[in-house]
């Protein structure tokens, strides 16, 4: 049986990237809809396949199965007007891409007979990209109705990766995760990058002599745990290193709260690992006292 048709709304950063993923799989790709025809275009050609629009109801007249990869703050306005248009919903399956927002974001599309699920790939797309693998392996955080579920654990299937079906009221925590993953992530190594910058380092030579540091460090999260992963003065009871460290940190800015924070939650494991608990004590009061 040929594979269902596909219409991606918002063929960004993600939508584009998810549109490629699935032409390779061998859903039928129609309509790609941007703001922007250019944009749009931009994404056909990064696809190979589909109609660049930048007409939101011309994209999704042909497809059985839609994708709003819009900004959070744009989905329910694009499922109101989609739902508003002369498009027979019945039978259709409209999923969005949010992370947070819940299914019920498509509730005006639902109400006129199509299936609805919020449909998140737990992945960063940083540009559009044609990479299948980026799909692969992954976890989809899916929340919906029971037929657009069913519909989304076939895609996830077929993509290669994972499904997490979620409830409505763990999404704000889900995504919050997602975010301290990804984005947190990003943020907490520019800014150890910023440090050794401030001391005179170019950012290239900076990232290079960090990046290999913070990759064994997935790596071990990844093979032993991220308990076990913690290394560095907070599981060895170093406390004249971390006063040290706290005199260094600039005063004003972030910085002493950034380590504090981290510190303290490297504490959390230090215990199970055997640091004495004197010792945690005594660090702890040392990041209160910063
Ligand atoms: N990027 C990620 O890593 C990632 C990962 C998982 C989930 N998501 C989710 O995917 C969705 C899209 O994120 P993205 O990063 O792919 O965004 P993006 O790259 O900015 O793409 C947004 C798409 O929507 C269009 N658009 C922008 N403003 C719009 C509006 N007001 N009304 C209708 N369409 C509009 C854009 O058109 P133009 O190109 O013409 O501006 C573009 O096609 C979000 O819900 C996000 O939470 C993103």
């Amino acid at each position: 049986m040929p594979l269902k048709s596909v219409s991606i709304i918002g063929a960004g950063k993600l939508g584009a990237s998810l549109g490629h993923a699935l032409a390779r799989k061998g859903y039928d790709i129609k309509g790609l809809f941007c703001r922007r025809l250019s944009s749009a275009r931009e994404s056909a050609r990064l696809i190979g396949r589909g109609k660049a629009t930048a007409g939101v109801v011309r994209a999704a007249r042909d497809a059985d199965i839609l994708f709003l990869c819009v900004p959070d703050d744009s989905v329910a306005k694009t499922a109101a007007l989609l739902a508003a248009s002369s498009i027979d919903w019945r039978g259709r399956t409209v999923f969005h891409s949010s992370g947070l927002l819940p299914a019920r974001a498509l509730a005006p599309l639902r109400e006129k007979g199509a299936f609805t699920a919020s449909f998140h790939p737990i992945q960063t797309f940083a540009r559009k990209e044609a990479r299948p693998d980026l799909f692969k392996g992954i976890g989809y955080g899916l929340e919906g109705d029971a037929e657009a579920l069913m519909t989304a654990g076939k895609i996830v299937r077929r993509l290669g990766g994972r499904a997490l079906f979620l409830a409505e009221a763990d999404k704000p925590l889900y995504h919050a995760a997602c975010v301290l993953c990804s984005g947190g992530a990003a943020a907490l190594l520019g800014s150890a990058f910023a440090l050794l910058e401030s001391r005179g380092l170019g950012e290239k030579e900076a990232s290079e002599v960090l990046l290999p540091l913070a990759q064994r460090t997935l790596q071990n999260v990844k093979e032993i745990g991220a308990g076990p992963a913690v290394t560095g003065p907070f599981v060895r009871g170093d406390v004249r290193t971390v006063l040290v460290h706290l005199r260094a940190l600039p005063a004003k800015g972030f910085w002493r709260d950034l380590y504090a924070a981290l510190g303290r939650r490297s504490l959390e494991t230090s215990g199970k690992r055997g640091l004495p608990p004197q010792a945690i004590r005594t660090l702890r009061k040392i990041l209160e006292d910063r």
